[in-house]
């Protein structure tokens, strides 16, 4: 599955929330020269679907998502809009069913076993894993590769350079969200940089470098 190989190459996916329309294409370009190059727009702002679309046209390195889809109608505007993949906080037949209808990768929210096993029935193998730190962390994560060694999470939520490895050296993660590396006021003198510094530093810390 293509998307899932840009994932394990990647391994961390910024999940961003844009205020101001005009910072999406900057945002993303200093997100991909600091090497992380899947985005993900959610979906809580009014700009957010404008967002996408610039940087779909504009980013061409950018695989930009769409994030905080609740339902199948908001999953249709996403992919309109320019979205090539959809990240969910909670797993629905709606979204899971329009995701398979629009042909375009799902990374939907679970925490339980339950919730699993209503994914697989849906068709679904990778899944966010959210919110992480609140619902057990790396050892919920390991625990649940017991009975499910067939699926592969992306844990969101509370994630952070200091237990981004933790989460990353589990067989069953394939990659991990966050908002960390995005500067929570982009309108600052050189938010811009400091969002490619800090790309840059997670993704060395996601390769196993150091960071120097
Ligand atoms: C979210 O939906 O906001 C994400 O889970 C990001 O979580 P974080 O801000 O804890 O990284």
């Amino acid at each position: 599955m293509a998307f899932e190989d840009d994932l394990k190459r990647t391994r961390i996916v910024p999940v961003i929330v844009i205020r101001n329309a005009a910072h999406a294409v900057p945002l993303a370009r200093a997100l991909v020269a600091g090497g992380l190059n899947i985005l993900e727009i959610t979906l809580r702002t009014e700009g957010a679907l404008d967002a996408i679309r610039a940087i779909a046209a504009e980013v061409k390195d950018a695989i930009v998502g769409a994030g905080t889809v609740i339902n199948g109608d908001l999953l249709n505007k996403a992919v309109d809009a320019g979205a090539r993949f959809i990240v969910s906080p909670g797993l629905t037949e709606d979204v899971a069913n329009t995701a398979r209808a629009r042909g375009v990768p799902l990374l939907a929210g679970v925490v339980t076993a339950s919730d699993i096993m209503r994914g697989l029935a849906l068709g679904l193998s990778s899944f966010k894993f959210f919110p992480a730190e609140t619902s057990g962390g790396a050892p919920a994560i390991k625990a649940l590769g017991g009975p499910f060694p067939q699926v592969r999470f992306c844990p969101t939520g509370g994630v952070s350079p200091g237990n981004l490895s933790t989460y990353l050296s589990l067989p069953n993660v394939i990659c991990a969200g966050g908002s960390w590396m995005v500067p929570s006021d982009l309108s600052q003198e050189g938010a811009f940089v400091r969002a490619t510094e800090m790309a840059r530093a997670a993704h060395a810390l996601a390769q196993g470098m150091a960071v120097t």
